[in-house]
Formats: structure tokens, C-alpha cells, sequence
């Protein structure tokens, strides 16, 4: 994990937020080749799930949505977390767990949903011997106090007066807010989904993991409507299927992926079924995206709250009823997480990212043999040229060839591009793989074709 940090910092794909100021807890931007890979993986992602099927549409719904959104999903009432203090040495603990948060981690927004009542139940005390004592010092405990995980926000200039709402804590309620406008506006008709890619933010007690677990992150997620006569148990295990394939797509290894079925004291109230998909994390096994079935609990809340017909009349049966949903969600910091360490390699004396060439910052780096050489220079900078209109590619000059292959394989780079001397002769270069570090000659006009073929195919 120190490794990976330590690169992503180094090499500008991840930089802790606000460091000139000493930095915010658990905030974090993405650095110049982090925005790139992960660009790439959400259009991985908006192909692989929207555009690749034939019954998916997209939406980018609002970051601040009404209040009486989160009133009506339950998020306003239940999207806390209950701390307790031990009054002598002063340490914190989740009470559903009696542990400390940090060795728990932070609940999901499904665990945390959960019944009011079920909200500080201790259902794991076999650590404590006594389990109205603290573990650590064995002093009283506080009350359990309950803390928002949502981030309150005013909209006006005076904010005693202002609308206070929420920043979101999931993407997934603008796709039911907006239901019924995507279903009229469009000739949809059920089982069809809609997905979504966005920032969320919440006010979590318990962090770590540099990008794991963070205040604010982004999300992909996918709410499919499907009737209530519809076999749901073959949609999900569909949808279950779908998901794995795209663990291909973005290089994730599928031995190190687990399906952790939620047993029902676990689930959030509405979910009927729920899967944790899990990965090998260099810290553990811990949740990477996750299927839940939210059965028609989300449009029924809707239309309670907002006096908005939700149902829908299905012209295959010509029976109406408020739809319900199957919802796919990912995390993309996680899914970076889950990437980087799945790619990070230390061969002999070189560190290597072993990117899929269709998610890699770059595609291929393209050096001159000599930099003080201008006509090696000039053909350089001319195939630099003409592939920086199709791809992204990096240039560089410095040091020597060695040196810059390493630092190419450092960031993932698939392909290093050599113009030589013979090049000026042969209108050919060396192509160089990150992997095998094989070298090859290939002609210049084939060049663009060659980068096609190996980078953009998924
Ligand atoms: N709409 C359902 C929902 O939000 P969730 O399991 O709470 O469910 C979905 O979150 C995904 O969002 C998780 O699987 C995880 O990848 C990501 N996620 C949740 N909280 C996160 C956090 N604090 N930091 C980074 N990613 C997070």
C-alpha cells in the first residue's frame, strides 16, 4: 500500500488534498496522469454498461437535489452513524460492532439504512468480555450518539433563510427523481436501466485506506426498473454475470473477487437481496461495488412524497405498478484502488504498472535517440504530432533511453516509440512493450493503425 501511495503521489496520479495547508483528512485530487486513468475508466464504464446494451440510457442529475428527495429515500432520518465514547480514555467505538471504527470501517450506505431501531444494537460483542465497557481501559461508555452522514449545505445568500439541503450521498436518487421524465421522454419501456456517473459525499466518522474510503468520491451506478412479475433472482444473477465481465475490461482479477452475500440482519430495509462484491485489497478483503435489490422502495417513497404517480403501465400485460429496481453501483476511486494494485509489479529494478493499454494515462511515449541530433528530433516531434491527434501520448528527451523507458513502465505506458538513426533511412521506428520488453520495428504510416489495434481495444 506505502509503495502505491508513495507512486501515485510521485508520478502525479493522486495527491493528498489541500497539502499546502497541511492538508484535509481523507480528501484527495487527482493528479495530471490520475484525471487521465480515470477518464478512461468511466468511458470503459459509460460503454461497457450504457452504450454496449440495448436497454440502458444515461443521466447527469444534480450534485444538490431538494431536500424532500433525502427526506422521502429515508436518507434524512437514517444515514447515521452511532458513536460511543469511553469517558477514561476517551476512545471511540461503533456500538453495532463494539469495536473501533477504524478496525470495522465505516458502514455502507446499505448497513447504514438500516431500522431506527436496529441503529446501535450491538450485534457483535464476542471481542468484549463485558460489553457495557470499554475494550481498551474497561471505563463507562458515553450515550451512543448519532452523527449525519450527509453534508448539509445552505442555497441562498442569507442562510438563516436559505433551503437547507444535502450534497448527495449516492448518485442513484437523481435517477429516481428523474424517472418519469426519462420514461416520457424517450420510447423506454420495461426492463430498461439508467445510469449514472458522479461525484457523492459523505460526512463518514471512520477513513483510511488513502482513496478507499474518502468524504467525497464518485460513483457509477445503475438503477434497472423491472416489473414485479418479472423473475428478479435471474435479472440480478444476470446482472451479477454483466458486472464480472467488466472486471476484464478494466484489468481486474477475477480470483481475487468474492460475491458476499449480505445475510438479512445486515441488509438495508428495502433491499430484498444484496451482494458485496469484494476484492484483494494490498489492506484486506473489503468491498469493492455492490448488487442490490430495492425492491419498489425508492418510486413508492417518491410518489408518497411528492404526490407524482409513479406507476407505470406495461403494454405486454396491460397491468400498471410502480416499477422495481436492481442496482448495480461501483465506486471509481475503488475501483483506481482495486487497479493500481492489481498492476503495481517490481521486476528486478523496475517498477512496472501493468495497465490495460485501453485504461493506461498514455498509449505510447515517443523519444528521438539523441536529443541534440535535429533531424532524429524533427522526425520525433512530427509522429508526436501526428498521434497526438488520435491518442495520448507522452514526449520526452531527457536522459537516455533506458531511463525513459523506465519511468514510462513506472506510469503504464504500453508502447515507447524510438526514432533512430535508421529511421531517417527506413521510415520505420522501434516499438518497445511495456511487459515483455520486446523491441520491434514498425513502419511509420503503421503506426497509428498499430496503437488502434493493441490500446483501444478492451
Ligand atoms: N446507491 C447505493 C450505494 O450508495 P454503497 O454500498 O453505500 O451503496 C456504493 O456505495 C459504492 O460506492 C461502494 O461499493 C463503494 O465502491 C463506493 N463508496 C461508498 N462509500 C465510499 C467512500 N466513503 N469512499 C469511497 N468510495 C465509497
Amino acid at each position: 500500500m506505502e509503495k502505491i501511495v508513495s507512486l501515485a503521489k510521485r508520478r502525479g496520479f493522486v495527491f493528498p488534498g489541500s497539502e499546502i495547508y497541511g492538508g484535509l483528512g481523507s480528501t484527495y485530487d487527482y493528479g495530471p496522469l490520475g484525471v487521465e486513468l480515470k477518464n478512461n475508466i468511466k468511458r470503459e464504464w459509460w460503454n461497457y454498461f450504457i452504450h454496449q446494451r440495448n436497454d440502458m440510457v444515461g443521466l447527469d442529475g444534480g450534485i444538490l437535489l431538494s431536500p424532500k428527495v433525502w427526506e422521502a429515500s429515508g436518507h434524512v432520518k437514517n444515514f447515521k452513524d452511532a458513536l460511543v465514547e469511553c469517558k477514561k480514555c476517551h476512545h471511540r467505538f461503533r456500538p453495532d460492532k463494539l469495536r473501533r471504527p477504524e478496525e470495522v470501517g465505516a458502514p455502507t450506505n446499505a448497513s447504514r439504512l438500516r431500522r431506527p431501531e436496529e441503529v446501535g444494537a450491538p450485534t457483535n460483542a464476542s471481542r468484549l468480555k463485558d460489553p457495557s465497557k470499554c475494550p481498551d481501559c474497561g471505563g463507562e461508555f458515553t450515550e451512543a450518539k448519532l452523527f449525519s452522514g450527509m453534508f448539509k449545505t445552505v442555497i441562498g445568500p442569507i442562510e438563516k433563510e436559505g433551503v437547507t439541503t444535502y450534497l448527495r450521498p449516492e448518485t442513484a436518487q437523481a435517477i429516481f427523481a428523474d424517472y418519469k421524465n426519462i420514461l416520457s421522454s424517450g420510447s423506454r419501456k420495461i426492463p430498461f436501466g439508467v445510469g449514472q456517473i458522479g461525484k457523492a459525499f459523505r460526512n463518514e466518522v471512520t477513513t483510511g485506506n488513502f482513496i478507499f474510503r474518502t468524504l467525497e468520491f464518485e460513483q457509477m451506478e445503475i438503477e434497472y426498473f423491472i416489473s414485479p412479475d418479472d423473475d428478479w433472482q435471474k435479472i440480478f444473477k444476470g446482472w451479477v454475470d454483466y458486472i464480472h465481465g467488466f472486471m476484464d475490461v478494466v484489468g481486474l482479477e477475477r480470483k481475487r473477487l468474492f460475491d458476499h452475500e449480505i445475510p438479512d440482519a445486515e441488509r438495508a430495509f428495502y433491499s430484498k437481496r444484496t451482494i458485496d462484491m469484494e476484492y484483494e485489497f494490498p489492506f484486506g478483503q473489503d468491498e469493492l461495488w455492490a448488487v442490490a435489490y430495492r425492491t419498489d422502495y425508492d418510486l413508492s417513497k417518491h410518489q408518497e412524497y411528492s404526490g407524482v404517480n409513479m406507476e407505470y403501465l406495461d403494454d405486454r400485460t396491460g397491468k400498471k405498478y410502480i416499477p422495481h429496481v436492481i442496482e448495480p453501483t461501483f465506486g471509481v476511486d475503488r475501483t483506481i484502488l482495486a487497479i493500481l494494485s492489481t498492476a503495481y509489479s517490481e521486476e528486478g529494478d523496475r517498477t512496472v504498472l501493468k495497465l490495460k493499454p485501453n485504461i493506461a494515462p498514455y498509449k505510447a511515449a515517443v523519444f528521438p535517440l539523441l536529443a541534440n541530433k535535429p533531424d532524429l528530433v524533427n522526425l520525433a516531434k512530427k509522429i508526436y504530432g501526428d498521434l497526438k491527434k488520435s491518442f495520448y501520448v507522452a514526449w520526452d528527451d531527457r536522459g537516455n533511453i533506458g531511463k525513459r523507458y523506465y519511468s514510462q513502465d513506472e506510469i503504464g505506458t504500453p508502447y515507447c516509440i524510438t526514432v533512430d538513426f535508421d529511421s531517417l533511412e527506413s521510415d520505420d521506428v522501434t516499438v518497445r512493450d511495456r511487459d515483455t520488453m520486446k523491441q520491434k520495428r514498425v513502419a511509420i504510416k503503421e503506426l497509428a493503425p498499430y496503437l488502434e489495434e493493441y490500446c483501444s481495444r478492451s
